[in-house]
């Protein structure tokens, strides 16, 4: 990607963030660049709002610096906030305002001038299928709809920079589909997107490179694929046999060389350190039992492994198959 004249859409050194004892950001440095749909992915308390919200001017740092297309996020935050906006965790449309004067309020607040606020008003809203209910106020919204609201009064200056704080948290299939397109539709305008998450599955469908955060540390910053290469202790094999009874599944967790297993829909996963040599374990497990084999496959680490693997926790984005 080729860096812009102003640097990097965002530039992060060491900075720092402390509650009375408690480091909830913990000298972090990274840098994104221009057009980037970066993730920025950790575990509940990990420090991602609080990392957003000193990004974004709301809160000030300890100690480190940020700059955003250069400019200082403390010494030049003016400069700053004019090239960035932000989608935050939680709802921040006035409910008794309906969506246009929720949009007017925040070009306003931006110094966009009224005239063209209003010519970006209609033009959002009618992307984001909410022109309709322009003249709603906003408490009668759901959702989805108040979420796709505030992504627009997000995109109401215009930002290069968009931090998005968990965009899709709380949200159904559906609206979490089109939050997702709509947020792969923006970087593809050219729009760098800083989007946090919890979940890897979504860190991994959108974002071209990921940080891993926890207790206040980035634990490691790649694409997803090299991430999920990097974890070469997470190897994975998946195995479904013709009968597959609490029997079976506690005879192959105790195979020798199966670290884990655990079932996962009509599948047993099973973790080790040698695929190939498991698979011929597993193998010789089921002609002693009379068992069939009906299906294996060796899928490699799934990002939720190499999440595990770095953080030490497990089990916060259970029951979505990201691959
Ligand atoms: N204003 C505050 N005062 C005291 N502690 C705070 C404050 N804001 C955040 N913290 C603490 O800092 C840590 C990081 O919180 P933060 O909100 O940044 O986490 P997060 O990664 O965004 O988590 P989540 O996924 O739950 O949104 C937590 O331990 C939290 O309790
Ligand atoms: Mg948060």
């Amino acid at each position: 990607m080729p860096a812009s004249a102003d640097g990097n859409a965002i530039e992060i050194k060491g900075l720092r963030k402390s509650y009375g004892d408690l480091m909830a950001v913990d000298g972090i440095s990274l840098q994104v660049e221009p057009g980037e749909l970066f993730g920025f992915l950790g575990p509940n308390g990990a420090g991602k709002t609080t990392t957003v919200n000193i990004l974004t001017g709301v809160s000030l740092p300890t100690a480190g610096s940020a700059t955003i297309h250069g400019h200082d996020v403390v010494r030049d935050s003016f400069r700053a906030k004019e090239n960035l906006n932000v989608v935050p965790e939680v709802s921040n449309a006035y409910n008794e305002y309906t969506a246009w004067k929720n949009l007017m309020f925040t070009g306003a607040l931006y110094g966009v001038p009224r005239k063209e606020t209003a010519r970006r008003a209609e033009e959002l809203l009618r992307t984001f299928d909410l022109y309709e209910k322009r003249g709603a106020k906003v408490k009668g919204f759901s959702q989805g709809m108040r979420r796709k609201l505030v992504i627009a009064m997000a995109l109401i200056n215009e930002p290069r920079v968009l931090f998005m704080d968990e965009p899709t948290t709380g949200l159904d299939v559906q609206s979490v589909i089109t939050i997702r397109d709509m947020v792969r539709g923006l970087n593809r305008k050219g729009i760098t997107v800083f989007l946090t998450t919890h979940n890897l599955v979504e860190a991994n469908l959108l974002c071209d490179r990921v940080a891993i955060i926890n207790h206040g540390k980035i634990v490691a910053t790649d694409t997803p694929e090299n991430l999920k290469r990097a974890a070469r202790q997470v190897q994975v094999v998946e195995v479904t046999f013709d009968r597959m009874t609490p029997e079976t599944e506690d005879g192959v967790a105790s195979l020798a060389g199966i670290k884990e297993a655990s079932r996962q829909g009509d599948k047993l996963r099973l973790i080790t350190d040698e695929p190939s040599r498991a698979i011929s374990t597993v193998n010789r497990f089921a002609d002693e039992k009379g068992l069939a084999i009906t299906f294996i496959n060796t899928p490699g680490p799934s990002l939720e492994d190499v999440f595990v693997e770095l953080t030490g926790i497990g089990g916060s984005a259970k029951g979505e198959a990201g691959r």
